[in-house]
């Protein structure tokens, strides 16, 4: 009998490790028993996310991507910048990724995700997990510092022209014009880690041939 956390190895590996799911604390379980967080499967040996976790991953990606786009096109903020469309739209869009993030977060932890590439290297493994940790720490602590640069450069902070939210700093206080510059630093930082985890998932996809990008993609009936 296999004991908690043992892995097959030898010529059954691959084919059981693939079938046999593993929770947080490495504990393997049956296919189809065990978290929620595991929905309908993509393939008979994929595991996969489940709707509800795909819907908030790519909906934050529409987000992100957006938010960047207005970023680049948006005019920096300076002791002389006045609010405008551009600027109102980064602020609004900014609060409602930190909003719709946290939502994540709490769903992500009420249903945790026993998914491991059991195939890959450790240090595969643990970079992949380093990549999703730091999306979660700077799309939940960098949009605090972008609204306190706001409120520093007396820039108000008014969902989409109609909820207007407090200001988290006196004008031009010293604290949160750095915390503008590590949010401009964190957000740049958040992209090339973008790219790099979207290589490594299309990596995963046409050259490993494994069902890592599958599990976050919708389900397809077979
Ligand atoms: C959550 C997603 C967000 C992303 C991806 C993001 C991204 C960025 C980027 C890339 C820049 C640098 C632009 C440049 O180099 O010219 C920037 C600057 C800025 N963002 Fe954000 N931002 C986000 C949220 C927010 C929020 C919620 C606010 C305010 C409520 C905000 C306020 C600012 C301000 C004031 C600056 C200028 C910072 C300075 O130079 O002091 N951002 N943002
Ligand atoms: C704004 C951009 C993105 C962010 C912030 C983001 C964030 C995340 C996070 C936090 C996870 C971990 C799962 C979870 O906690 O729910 C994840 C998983 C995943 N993402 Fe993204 N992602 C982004 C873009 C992309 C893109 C462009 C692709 C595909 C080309 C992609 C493919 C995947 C895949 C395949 C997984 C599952 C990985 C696994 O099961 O180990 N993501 N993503």
């Amino acid at each position: 009998m296999m004991r908690a956390g043992e892995r097959i190895v030898g010529p059954l590996r691959r084919h059981y490790n693939r079938r046999t799911r593993f929770n947080h604390r490495g504990i393997s379980m049956p296919h189809n028993q065990g978290s929620r967080s595991i929905g309908r499967t993509s393939g008979p040996s994929v595991q996969a996310y489940n709707a509800t976790a795909k819907w908030l991953h790519w909906l934050i990606v529409l987000m992100v991507l957006a938010q960047f786009t207005i970023a680049i096109l948006m005019p920096d903020v300076g002791p002389n910048t006045v609010p405008g469309v551009l600027l109102d739209r980064h602020f609004s869009l900014g609060i409602v990724i930190l909003v719709v993030m946290a939502v994540r977060l709490v769903y992500r932890w009420r249903h945790p995700v026993p998914l491991d590439m059991a195939d890959s290297p450790a240090w595969e493994r643990w970079t992949a997990r380093a990549v999703h940790l730091a999306f979660y720490f700077i799309l939940l602590v960098g949009p605090f510092l972008g609204w306190a640069s706001a409120s520093a450069h007396k820039l108000p902070v008014k969902l989409f022209g109609v909820i207007a939210l407090p200001d988290i700093a006196a004008p031009r206080a010293r604290w949160a014009l750095t915390a503008g510059d590590i949010h401009t630093l964190m957000m740049w930082l958040l992209l090339a880690l973008i790219v790099l985890h979207a290589a490594a998932a299309l990596y995963h996809h046409f050259s490993r041939h494994d069902g890592v990008l599958r599990r976050m993609l919708p389900a397809r009936s077979e």
